[in-house]
Parts: C-alpha cells; structure tokens; sequence
C-alpha cells in the first residue's frame, strides 16, 4: 500500500500560475519531491493531478481498501466540493489537506474548506515543503513509531 497524493484544479499550471501566492516550483518539482521524501520514509507514492471533480472523486473511491492514507491538496474544489468530502469520507482513510498559500490570510471565500471536516490534519502557507510535512505526518499515522 502507499500514499495517494491528489492535486485539483489548476495545480497543473504551478510555476506558471501566481508565482508570488503559489511558489515557483511546478507540480513535476513538486512530485518528485515526494517521491524522493517518500523513499526516505519507506513510503510509496502515488502522485496525480486532475482538473475534473469527478475524476477526483473516482480516484479518490478506488484509494479505499487499496492505499493507506490520501494527501490531497484540493485547490479550489476544497472550497466548493461536497462530492469530493463525501468521497473521502467513505474511504476510511487517514487524510491531510495540504495547501501552498496560507488560504486564511486570503479572500474570506478561502478560509472555509470542505476536505477539513473529514481531514486529519491540515497543512497550508508553507508551500511545496507542505507535501513533504503531510508525507512525514502520514509515515507516523499509518505506521504509528512505537514509544
Ligand atoms: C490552493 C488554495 C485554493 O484556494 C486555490 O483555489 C488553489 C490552490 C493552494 O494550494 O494554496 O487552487 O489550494
């Protein structure tokens, strides 16, 4: 089992996109990050981005049973999609929410998001270092370290 790391909407467009709210890394930088902190944590990773909710949403259906925890930085689905927390929900999943701006010093519409009812941590304002930080916190909650 391994770690399904989903992007949403326009994340596809990172580097290009708002580079002084999102970062100049693009998300292949981004992916191959974690694949590289994910080899350190003894981890699988398995690294996608769609700009369809119900692709998303499939995705996110297929994880359960088969992957071990779901990182998921929404973009702006996070805000808006019911489905995509009702998927996440039916998944029984460990999931972090992962967002690059710190989406509560922004627009008030982005200090809201669905993901965060079902999330079992929320990470955001801290870039791409963010993906590696949920890994990290994932490595510990799906393979707890003994005390
Ligand atoms: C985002 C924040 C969302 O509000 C926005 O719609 C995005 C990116 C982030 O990573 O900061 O697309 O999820």
């Amino acid at each position: 089992k391994s770690i399904l790391v989903l992007n949403g909407p326009n994340l596809n467009m990172l580097g290009v996109r708002q580079p002084e709210v999102y970062g100049r890394d693009s998300l292949a930088d981004i992916a191959r990050a974690c694949a590289a902190e994910a080899k350190t944590l003894g981890l699988g990773v398995d690294f996608r981005q769609s700009n369809h909710e119900g692709e998303l949403v499939t995705w996110i259906q297929e994880a359960r049973g088969r992957q071990a925890g779901i990182v998921i930085n929404p973009g702006a689905y996070g805000h808006t999609s019911i489905a995509i927390l009702d998927a996440l929900t039916l998944t029984e999943l460990p999931v972090i929410e992962v967002h690059l701006s710190n989406i509560h010093r922004r627009e008030p519409f982005r200090h809201q998001t669905y993901v965060s009812q079902i999330a079992t941590g929320v990470i955001c304002g801290l870039g791409a270092q963010g993906y590696l930080l949920a890994l990290q916190a994932m490595a510990n909650l799906v393979n707890p370290k003994k005390a």
